[in-house]
């Protein structure tokens, strides 16, 4: 960890984060991500070596705890915060709950209203709106809200809960050219990494996201979920543009 956090340091990032948060099986059964919950005294120790083997600013992002039955995140935050971590996020779920259920924001409130803690903390957890991340801000008084799947094929979610924040207003969704970029973009990354095939294949989940909230989109996604080439998909995107661009004029 100390080796990476230098290695890392060295491509001149602002901080590193340690990521104490994954649930997967294969990451926790080996004791990382959230694997590490188990064992504090490991986990603090791991932290204070990275903390003491960099000069940029380590944070740490984290669940409540293990299971129902070890929620120690109070806990965890001090513990952590004693070692020089600069920021705390948590997701408001425990490894056990995976991503089911509800996220549990109470416990974050108590991280942040426990009169110990002094650094920033960040909550995290079913956020899909600006409404919500307002909402929750204000309720459970934390420092920021991170943005997890809601941000996955909709990357203007940031923006609008800027706006929203600022002017109380939901900001105009994207027009059709703003997500043809951005689709084209993610879709020439995926071609490249993963070839002509699997980067088509793994491009069609994405659709529906980044086309969230145009009217009349049905038929155009269902021609993009089925085309198998690059000439295919630039064609539906240009009838795509002809098509919005002609409803906006009328
Ligand atoms: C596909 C996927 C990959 C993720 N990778 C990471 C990661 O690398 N590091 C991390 O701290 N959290 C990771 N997370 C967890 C999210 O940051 C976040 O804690 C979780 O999705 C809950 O927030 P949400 O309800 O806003 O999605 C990942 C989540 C998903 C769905």
């Amino acid at each position: 960890m100390t080796l990476s956090a230098r290695i890392v340091e060295a491509t001149g990032p602002d901080l590193v984060d340690i990521n104490f948060g994954c649930p997967v099986k294969k990451v926790v059964c080996k004791g990382a991500g959230a694997g590490i919950l188990k064992d504090l005294p490991k986990m603090v120790s791991l932290t204070k070596a990275v903390v003491d083997s960099v000069k940029i600013p380590v944070t740490v992002k984290t669940r409540l705890g293990w299971d129902h039955d070890s929620k120690n995140i109070v806990e965890v935050a001090e513990r952590l915060q004693d070692v020089g971590i600069k920021a705390l996020s948590i997701h408001g779920r425990t490894r056990a709950q995976m991503y089911k259920g509800e996220a549990d924001w109470s416990l974050i409130a108590q991280v942040k209203n426990n009169p110990r803690m002094h650094i920033p903390i960040f909550g995290n957890g079913d956020i899909d709106t600006p409404q919500k991340a307002l909402e929750y801000k204000n309720r459970y008084e934390v420092d920021g809200v991170m943005i997890g799947r809601a941000a996955i094929g909709y990357p203007w979610i940031f923006d609008e809960i800027k706006h929203y924040v600022k002017t109380g207003e939901i900001r105009k969704v994207p027009g059709i050219e703003e997500r043809i970029i951005v689709i084209r973009k993610h879709l020439m990354h995926s071609l490249r990494w993963k070839g002509p095939k699997l980067g088509i294949l793994e491009m069609r989940p994405h659709y529906a996201n980044y086309l969230k909230g145009l009217s009349h989109i049905k038929e155009f996604r269902m021609q993009l979920v089925h085309a198998d080439s690059l000439d295919q998909i630039e064609s539906i995107f240009a009838s795509m543009a002809d098509y919005y661009t002609t409803l906006e004029i009328n």
